[in-house]
């Protein structure tokens, strides 16, 4: 059967959850790393830019667009550090991807849930090349909504069985271990950042803040650790303090990107980094040494959405996941819009 051209599938956050659910979170998590990481093989292949944002006081609304010259995928994606207080999240987003053979869309989804899956999936892949082999404890400071994505992609991937969490809010970290509860991992609440990074090999950073934070001190990051900050993503918001980087091997997605919102915000602007593609392709190495500080000074980039835009459009096909969406105005007779709109009125 031909597909009627002005019906583009639809997946709401319901169904969202029920492909996952349907699929398994870590197998999905697995799956789409693996997509995330092919993407990255081919990063010459992508049209990239840095987000476009619109920053206000209160947050940041941002557009990330790409193409790979076959498909094409924007998501729309917000982040509020405030949200929270009124019952709302932080991040939230949507996006679509489309054919740039003919410009029409192919897909509109939901992409809050898909956010944080496919930022954990990154994360995941990136501690994958640069994380001390054989890490098994890891600790998250920010127990919010990323949070347990994150624990599961690195449980799933690198095989991270331990957990010491830190939230300045302690309902977070709570809420965090119950909904781990069951997943095989040992859980540690902590009663501070000191304490949470006791003994963990890896460190992931995933607060919510729209300021220069420090998160971590210096003296807290001992030689050796793979440091995943998340939660710095934006001008103005940082989470490490800057004698961190400077000790650090820094990886980045698109440094043109990560320059403006990631945590080299605080270094010069030839501080030296290292593109995370060139890692992953086996052009420059990644973890050389054992006593090596790494950093993936993760920002969210937009291949990143686009691997997770064209797993969910692979998943989703032949499945009751979405919905049929009217979404393309498309008359029989193309030059004929106004005619259709007429019609409409019988
Ligand atoms: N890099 C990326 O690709 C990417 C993707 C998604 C989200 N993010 C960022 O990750 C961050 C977390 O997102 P979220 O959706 O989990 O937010 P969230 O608001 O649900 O959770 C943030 C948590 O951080 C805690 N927190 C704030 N300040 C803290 C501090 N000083 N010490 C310890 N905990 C602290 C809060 O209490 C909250 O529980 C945001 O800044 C978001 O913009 C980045």
């Amino acid at each position: 059967m031909i597909p009627k051209l002005n019906i583009v599938p639809f997946v709401s956050v319901d169904n969202m959850m029920k492909l996952v659910l349907s699929i398994g979170v870590e197998r999905f998590l697995t799956e789409l790393a693996e997509v995330v990481e092919e993407d990255f093989r081919r990063w010459e292949s992508f049209d990239k830019t840095p987000r476009l944002a619109a920053h206000s006081p209160e947050g940041v609304i941002e557009l990330m667009p790409t193409s790979d010259g076959t498909a094409y995928g924007f998501k729309y994606v917000n982040g509020h550090p405030k949200n929270s207080r009124t019952g709302r999240q932080t991040v939230a987003a949507f996006g679509v991807l489309a054919d740039v053979g003919n410009g029409y869309p192919v897909l509109l989804t939901e992409m809050t849930i898909l956010t944080a899956l496919r930022t954990a999936a990154t994360s995941a892949v990136a501690a994958k090349h640069l994380a001390p082999r054989g890490a098994r404890t890891m600790a998250i400071i920010g127990n919010g909504a990323q949070a347990e994505f994150q624990a599961l992609a690195f449980k799933s991937l690198l095989g991270i069985d331990k957990l010491r969490l830190y939230d300045i809010d302690a309902s977070a970290s709570q809420k965090c271990r119950r909904n781990l509860a069951g997943f095989g991992l040992d859980v540690t609440i902590c009663g501070s950042v000191e304490e949470a990074v006791q003994g963990a090999e890896i460190v992931t950073t995933v607060t919510a803040d729209k300021q220069y934070a420090t998160i971590l001190t210096d003296n807290l990051v001992g030689s050796g650790i793979h440091i995943n900050a998340v939660g710095g993503d934006c001008p103005g918001k940082t989470e490490l303090h800057a004698d961190i980087l400077r000790r650090a091997d820094i990886f980045v997605e698109y440094p043109p990107q990560t320059r403006i919102e990631g945590e080299i915000q605080q270094l010069a602007p030839d501080h030296p980094v290292t593109e995370l593609w060139q890692v992953i392709t086996g052009q420059i190495p990644g973890r050389r040494d054992p006593r090596q500080i790494t950093l993936f000074d993760s920002v969210g980039f937009a291949t990143e959405d686009f691997s997770a835009l064209r797993y969910v459009h692979s998943k989703v096909t032949g499945t009751a996941f979405f919905e049929e969406l009217d979404m393309v105005a498309d008359p029989d007779e193309p030059r004929d819009l106004f005619g259709m709109l007429l019609r409409a009125a019988a």
